[in-house]
């Protein structure tokens, strides 16, 4: 969840640091800090907040270094605190450290280590690797075998960089991202956790493999495994496109991918047209389809919950990443796994695929970034193809992985389906385009404390993702439920003060939907329709474009996407870095 950066170069670091810190950011950003080498002393600052909040306060003797390492934070072990901020250092402050992960068994290392005579400052489980690698420095003066007595000793996944004060630097990866990019001059060496925290010089890179660490020096670097041999490793040239991600005219990047929808749509899955087309000959071999994600990848796989069903009989089982462990008995070797993941990281993910994996199941996984490690470790990988995706609330990489499987389902459908993702993509324009309606109501929004979304049917997985928009960015409580499901429970809480937004646009759902409506209407309950249809019983009504009855769910989400994002303005809040949460999540 954190984002780590190192920098060795003949230029001066600390501006390149901070630059590639803000550009990772979007996987924590509670507090931030960087260590500079400089005349064999090690500078450190941290700051609570934003990289911002660090670069407006930074000394200006850090300026002088040409081998650096930063972090910016999402807090685990210990509070958001200077104190708890990376980098780390150990007692005599010869080498500092910037970690992304978790050390499991951080509490037994700590104990060992007090007992030798060191002392902890933080709360962090991070602070015992600094520790752990000058202790075994002490012991055998050799940087190389000080490494592999620390990794010996770690349990948990991690990687991490050290900084020693004589400008070396080591990257350790051991199941979390950590790249080593080199830059075209040769005369620099970026390590970062994630494609963007390159600078524009950068030009190879090397993605490392688990358990391999770099020893880096200015002039060159040397890559070994765990035990110590010298390791293999491939340079591929940095993607153009990953260059420079910037928010282009939008105030934030949600907003930009937003209004990309109409784009990413009708580009997404295109270069893996073969893997779908062999996917969905797969599926027909196998008797069960088990789909995992979490957040709103799974949303997205409860829509192929409801779409497959509709063309061939295998048993569908959507299960959330988190509970996998505790759902074991739906996996048999006759299934199939489905993975969807929008950065490949999620921890949670990881852990599906490996009890998967253990019993014997074929993994294809449904992914944006397709260098993440569920990209790599699945037998089979789609790639949404929809570009770098920044904002911490989803959007176009939603209707991207719902795109996918409406492809599947439209090959299963043997085109009965008639998807037209030109057509889709236009009226994702018009949304997007006639957005007032969208601007007023969410001034009525911000001041409402709980808000339903209500769907049935294909329209169910939408009104999820809908109700997970609102919380994540605009912190008002807001629940996703089927609206058939009102009546049985939930209905007792609707009065005056609550909205109800409803998923109604015509079709097999907009009959029942009417009684749902009249049922909250008696209750004093505002309703916000969003339809191709108006009518008189809603407050407010959002127009959407009409389309064929089943492709509904890929337009009406964004609907749902603009009201978070425009309540959260209404707000004053960043919907761009919601608080508490992170772009990526990589611990359990
Ligand atoms: C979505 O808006 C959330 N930020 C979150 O629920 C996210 O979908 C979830 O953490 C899964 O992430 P992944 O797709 O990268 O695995």
């Amino acid at each position: 969840m954190c984002s780590i950066i190192g920098y060795a170069s003949s230029e001066q670091v600390t501006s390149t640091l901070l630059k590639g810190l803000k550009k990772m950011e979007y996987r924590g950003y509670d507090s931030a800090g960087i260590a500079v080498a400089s005349n064999n002393q090690l500078l450190v600052q941290k700051e609570i907040g934003r990289v911002k909040d660090l670069e407006q306060k930074l000394d200006l003797k850090y300026t002088t270094g040409h081998a650096g390492i930063g972090h910016t934070r999402w807090a685990t072990h210990g509070g958001v605190s200077k104190i708890n901020a990376h980098p780390h250092m150990c007692n005599d402050e010869s080498i500092g450290v910037v970690h992304n992960g978790i050390i499991e068994n951080y509490d037994e290392l700590k104990n060992k280590l007090i007992a030798r005579g060191y002392s902890f400052k933080s709360k962090t489980d991070t602070e015992i690797i600094p520790n752990l690698l000058s202790y075994h420095f002490n012991q055998t003066n050799d940087i190389k075998q000080s490494i592999i007595k620390t990794v010996y000793e770690l349990k948990g996944n991690y990687s991490f960089i050290a900084l020693i004060r004589n400008e070396t630097m080591v990257a350790v990866k051991h199941h979390e991202p950590l790249i080593l990019g080199i830059e075209n001059d040769g005369k620099g060496y970026v390590l970062a956790s994630d494609i963007l925290g390159f600078t524009e010089k950068t030009e190879d890179i090397i993605d490392m493999d688990n358990n391999q660490f770099a020893i880096i020096l200015s002039n060159g670097f040397k890559m070994y495994d765990f035990k110590g041999n010298t390791s293999s490793y491939l340079i591929s040239k940095l993607p153009q496109k990953h260059k420079e991600v910037n928010k282009e005219n939008f105030e934030h990047f949600t907003l930009k991918e937003i209004n990309e929808q109409p784009a990413t749509i009708v580009s997404t899955g295109n270069e893996n047209e073969q893997t779908i087309d062999a996917f969905t000959k797969s599926i027909r071999k196998k008797e069960n389809i088990v789909i995992t994600g979490s957040g709103t990848s799974y949303y997205a796989g409860l829509m192929a919950r409801y779409l497959f069903p509709m063309f061939i009989n295998n048993a569908i089982n959507v299960i959330k990443s988190s509970e996998m462990k505790f759902s074991e008995h739906f996996l048999n070797p006759s299934s199939i796994l489905v993975a969807i993941s929008q950065s490949g990281e999620s921890a949670d993910v990881l852990e599906a695929i490996s009890i998967a994996k253990n019993r014997g199941l074929s993994i294809t996984s449904v992914v944006n970034v397709m260098r993440s490690t569920l990209a790599k470790e699945s037998d089979y990988a789609i790639g949404l193809n929809c570009g770098s995706e920044i904002g911490v609330a989803a959007t176009k990489s939603f209707t991207s992985q719902l795109a996918i499987f409406y492809k599947i389902a439209d090959k299963l459908s043997e085109g009965k389906i008639g998807l037209n993702f030109n057509e889709i993509s236009q009226a994702m324009s018009k949304i997007i385009k006639e957005d007032d309606k969208v601007k007023k109501i969410s001034k009525e929004l911000k001041n409402v404390h709980d808000i339903y979304v209500l769907g049935r049917g294909i329209h169910y997985p939408i009104a999820m993702e809908g109700a997970l928009k609102i919380k994540e960015i605009t912190y008002i409580h807001a629940e996703g439920m089927s609206a058939g499901e009102l009546k049985h429970g939930p209905l007792a809480l609707m009065d005056k003060s609550a909205f109800v937004i409803i998923l109604n646009p015509e079709g097999d759902t907009y009959q029942d939907n009417l009684s749902s409506i009249h049922e909250i209407k008696a209750r004093g309950a505002k309703i916000i329709g969003i339809s191709n249809k108006n009518n008189e019983n809603y407050d407010y009504f959002i127009e959407i474009p009409k389309i064929s009855e089943i492709l509904y769910p890929l337009i009406e989400v964004i609907p749902l996407q603009q009201l978070a994002y425009y309540t959260s303005l209404e707000k004053g809040l960043d919907p761009d870095y919601p608080r508490n949460l992170a772009k990526c999540v990589t611990v359990k």
